[in-house]
């Protein structure tokens, strides 16, 4: 139908006769019968002149045959690839009118209401925006796909209608028709699948998969988003970092053009101790300090009883931030699980400025101010309490204070490797509660500390950090029973209660189950990042709202009487409780 792009035509096809197909962008009157309209597809808009009785609208798809001719001087558009030229003695062929649309198919539509975005996407989805959003995930879906292919994984699909599985997340649960009463779960990884295609002899296994949580829903969250997932047998670390750094990195390249460095690797708990969070944001400072050798005989009875003390400094900061502020920030620490917030003030000559500087001896104040390196006019933060609530309390100050916007600054791909077994304690049954799930190996140097000190255990599991963001997690798996007892004696469950619980899933491995790891990432988050994007939904071609509804197909929607007798459910009237 058309023998070019809206985008191409250039001052070298002037004279030409071109036939294009496209979206009628804009419409402008000129006198003298004469009518300018923008026409617009996927790569791009060029200005059609017609004959002004044309009867063509916003939004018409129509079909314009005509000649590539220069503009007249001064009407050249600069902003426009296609600005030096336009297309005269146009012939045009109706396709489809259209209604107006609710909204203008360009960058205004940004400040509409998401809700009307999303009910109207197929409207959105014409824009410049989301037809780049939806080319860079394509293309990092390609590279993906090359690369894995190349380095000798084996694409297999698992099936959607599993059974429930104890991976963590809320599921969704499908009725059985045949078994009234029996539920399928939708599943939230293929986890369980992979593992057994390892004990299937597969080797090198990936999919790009989709998977499916019913989570509250946030910028990084969506009920249904796509995994690359992969597992590998007869592996360490090592090589599973190797193979999934290589995906990571042709998928960038392939979007930016440049392949980024290789990507280091920092401990949970450097990262912890350094950057208060597992996913530590590395494209700027403000990191965490150690100030125990500084308070170590200190009198001031906030520092003297806990056995961390840790400040970020803030260069320059001490002018902005009044006493409203300050109040707040020392709420937000509060909020995170602080007793409290010193905060400090470096005056011209030094000096500190704080409601409790006069509570610290002047050899604290001249050390505090060495160890964070403080100049004057900074602000200085402390928080002292057990390791880990100063790291994550003051790990959030520093993201609320520094983090760029997620497209701001280079790329910086982090893995964060040896993240603990169990992480805190269950405070019903007293038992560990484990890091990311049962079957991930103990770190071998470790394992004598199952039983004695299990929360000092450190995993063979390792998470993929972008710009503050998880891109991804995995892990080396157990593979032998007896390894796998001792991790469920200490999560406190016994032999019979992992046999009834998971049997399905680990009598399989009595068959010969290979030592296997693997790792999955989020390609909705990966993309989202690629494409300078803050929430996935702009990386998805039809994402639910915050709220978990699609505003387009009204879903979810109340289903048919005659449906649900089919799968023996019946919806029970809603019981209010006491809302008197
Ligand atoms: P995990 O549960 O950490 O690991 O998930 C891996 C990655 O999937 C992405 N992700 C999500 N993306 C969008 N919306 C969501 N609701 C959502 N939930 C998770 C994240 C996350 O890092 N089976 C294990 C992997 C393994 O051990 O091999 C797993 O699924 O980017
Ligand atoms: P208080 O001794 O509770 O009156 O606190 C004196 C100051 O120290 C206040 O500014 C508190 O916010 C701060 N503070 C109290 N406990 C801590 C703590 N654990 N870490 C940091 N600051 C604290």
């Amino acid at each position: 139908m058309r023998t070019h792009m809206c985008g191409s035509p250039r001052e070298t096809d002037i004279g030409q006769r071109v036939t294009l197909c496209g979206w009628v962008a804009r419409r402008r009157e000129h006198g003298e019968h004469l009518a300018f309209v923008d026409l617009r597809d996927h790569t791009g808009i060029v200005q059609c002149v017609l004959n002004s009785d044309v009867d063509v609208r916003s939004e018409y798809v129509v079909r314009v045959s005509g000649v590539v001719r220069e503009r007249p001087d001064g009407t050249r558009n600069d902003a426009l690839p296609t600005g030096a030229v336009e297309i005269g003695e146009c012939e045009v062929e109706i396709l489809r009118s259209a209604t107006p649309p609710p909204f203008p198919i360009d960058e205004r539509a940004d400040s509409v209401d998401e809700n009307v975005r999303l009910q109207y996407r197929y409207l959105d989805l014409r824009r410049t925006r989301m037809q780049r959003n939806l080319r860079i995930r394509s293309a990092v879906n390609a590279a993906v796909r090359r690369s894995m292919e190349s380095q000798g994984f084996v694409e297999v699909e698992t099936p959607m209608l599993v059974p429930s599985t104890p991976e963590g997340a809320r599921e969704f649960l499908v009725p059985s028709r045949k078994e009234k009463g029996s539920f399928y779960a939708l599943p939230q990884s293929p986890q369980l699948f992979k593992q057994l295609l390892m004990v299937g002899g597969v080797d090198r296994y990936y999919q790009i998969a989709r998977c499916l949580r019913d989570e509250d829903l946030r910028a990084d969250r969506q009920y249904e988003f796509m995994q690359l997932d992969l597992e590998m047998s007869f592996v360490g670390q090592d090589d599973v970092l190797d193979a999934v750094g290589r995906s990571v990195l042709d998928a960038a390249e392939a979007v930016t053009g440049e392949r980024p460095p290789e990507i280091e690797r920092m401990t949970w708990h450097e990262a912890m101790d350094r950057y208060g969070s597992d996913k530590p944001d590395l494209r700027f400072g403000l990191e965490l300090v150690d100030l125990g050798d500084v308070f170590s005989a200190t009198e001031f009875k906030a520092f003297a009883s806990a056995s961390t003390i840790k400040g970020i400094r803030v260069p320059g900061a001490a002018a902005e931030y009044g006493r409203g502020q300050l109040d707040r920030l020392t709420e937000r620490a509060k909020q995170a699980g602080a007793k409290g917030l010193v905060w400090l003030k470096v005056g011209d000559g030094g000096e500190l400025e704080s409601p409790v500087a006069k509570f610290l001896s002047p050899e604290e104040c001249a050390g505090l101010a060495k160890e964070l390196e403080a100049e004057s006019g900074d602000l200085l933060l402390l928080v002292a309490d057990e390791w880990s609530v100063a790291c994550e309390v003051l790990g959030t100050l520093r993201n609320d204070l520094g983090r760029p916007p997620v497209h701001q600054g280079p790329y910086r791909y982090v893995w964060v490797v040896e993240f603990p077994l169990f992480v805190g304690v269950d405070p019903v049954s007293g038992r560990p509660r484990p890091g990311h799930h049962p079957f991930t190996r103990p770190h071998p140097d470790d394992v004598d500390l199952i039983e004695s000190d299990p929360l000092a255990v450190r995993s063979i599991a390792y998470d993929l950090v972008l710009n503050g963001w998880e891109l991804g997690s995995g892990s080396i798996r157990i593979h032998e029973p007896e390894l796998q007892q001792r991790v469920f004696n200490a999560l406190g469950i016994g032999p019979e209660e992992a046999a009834r619980k998971f049997g399905f899933f680990l009598r399989p491995f009595d068959y010969g189950a290979p030592p296997h790891g693997g790792f999955a990432y989020g390609l909705d988050r990966l993309i989202a990042i690629l494409a300078g994007e803050e929430n996935i939904r702009e990386v998805i071609a039809y994402p639910k709202t915050q709220s978990g509804t699609d505003p387009m197909t009204e879903s979810p929607l109340p289903a048919d009487p005659a449906q649900l007798a089919e799968l023996g459910l019946r919806v029970l009237p809603s019981v209010d409780g006491d809302r008197s």
